[in-house]
């Protein structure tokens, strides 16, 4: 029997990718979700792709009882990854109260049982909408953190926080944070992917969507901000390159004497491209025409942001690997299989 690694959203978009890397190592990986942004199916295309079925538990973490129940059961757990979140940017601004109470009373509950149950390694999912608008490019782990933009994105600098105080009194927790750039693409087998509910409100969903018919048309917000073709720039992460840095992460924390109890890791490609690049590029991979045209600026966009991957590189022995051609490529062919297109 491997390592037991507890995941929670391990249904979800990243959550899944991670699942199915942690299982190629040997991890024995146990799923947390409550499947209110994610199918139990997941679990079976999980399998498909490892031929290993993991242990799901569908509840919600803010039941503190039933999480307790659930670590009473599972004592060989050494690592978790939370990834389980809300993570809609425009939502949070709607429901504040309800994105706070969810991210933030759900790490707690895990922190909480972590310490009751002697569980020493964690994960977080954290973003790059931690820094804001950054003054300097590319952005490092120092670059001063910015107000955020959102309650979605203020829950993942408070989560940060609340790590680093939990870090400093409880001795025997050891943290990472990945603080993840953009997102994107699909396992190579197409069997999982991202599946966003209602109209996406992410640039590369909204993209595969429209190629497929579902949406009439992209629209590119803005094309006067100060980059070389004036729409925004991102830093475009492969959904299974990241993956792969949280089984780094795990190991790290495991088998490492010498780490610092609380790190934090960019993981992003080091490399920025435009609204209209990733159009660009997804039409040449795929051979299909995008109907797209020009609107306003979306507000509370900010105009650039790409990663300095040095200490991922150095420190975890990580990079990012696969192209945005091949990435952009994937994500289409998972559409293309959800849509049950030839
Ligand atoms: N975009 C479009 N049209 C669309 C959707 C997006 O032009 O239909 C543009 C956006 O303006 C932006 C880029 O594509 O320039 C990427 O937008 P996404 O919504 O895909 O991603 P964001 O960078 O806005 O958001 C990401 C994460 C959030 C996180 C945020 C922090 O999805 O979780 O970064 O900046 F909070």
């Amino acid at each position: 029997m491997g390592r037991q690694v507890l995941v929670t959203g391990g249904t979800g978009y990243i959550g899944s990718h991670t699942v199915v890397e942690l299982q190629a190592v040997g991890f024995e990986v146990i799923i947390i979700d409550d499947l209110s942004n994610s199918t139990a199916d997941v679990v079976d295309n999980i399998e498909r792709i490892s031929g290993i079925r993991p242990v799901f538990e569908e509840f919600n973490l803010l039941d503190l009882g039933r999480l307790e129940t659930f670590f009473e059961k599972y004592r060989g757990i050494e690592a978790i990854i939370h990834f389980a979140a809300f993570k809609s940017v425009g939502e949070s601004v709607e429901k504040p109260l309800y994105y706070y109470r969810n991210n933030l009373v759900s790490l707690m509950n895990i922190l909480d049982c972590m310490s009751k149950y002697n569980v020493p390694n964690l994960v977080f999912s954290s973003s790059c909408t931690v820094y804001g608008q950054p003054d300097q490019l590319p952005v490092t782990e120092n670059t001063p953190k910015k107000d955020a933009e959102s309650p979605y994105g203020n829950t993942k600098a408070i989560s940060e926080e609340i790590l680093r105080d939990v870090v400093k009194v409880a001795r025997e927790l050891n943290v990472i944070a990945l603080r993840y750039f953009n997102p994107i693409g699909a396992h190579p087998s197409a069997l999982i992917g991202e599946l966003p509910r209602g109209i996406p409100n992410n640039l590369v969903p909204f993209i595969t969507q429209t190629a497929a018919g579902i949406r009439q048309q992209l629209s590119v917000f803005g094309d006067d901000y100060n980059t070389t073709d004036g729409s925004c720039v991102r830093d475009y992460i492969n959904v299974v390159d990241l993956a792969k840095a949280h089984v780094i992460a795990i190991n790290r924390l495991i088998t490492s004497i010498n780490i610092d109890r609380y790190e934090f890791f960019n993981i992003g490609t080091g490399k920025g491209a435009s609204v209209l690049e990733v159009v660009k590029t997804f039409e040449e991979a795929t051979g299909v025409k995008l109907n797209y045209k020009i609107v306003d600026r979306r507000p509370g966009d900010v105009e650039k942001i790409y990663a300095d991957t040095t200490i991922a590189n150095t420190v975890l022995g990580w990079k990012a690997q696969t192209s945005l051609y091949d990435t952009l490529l994937s994500a289409w062919n998972w559409e293309k299989r959800i849509r049950n297109i030839d």
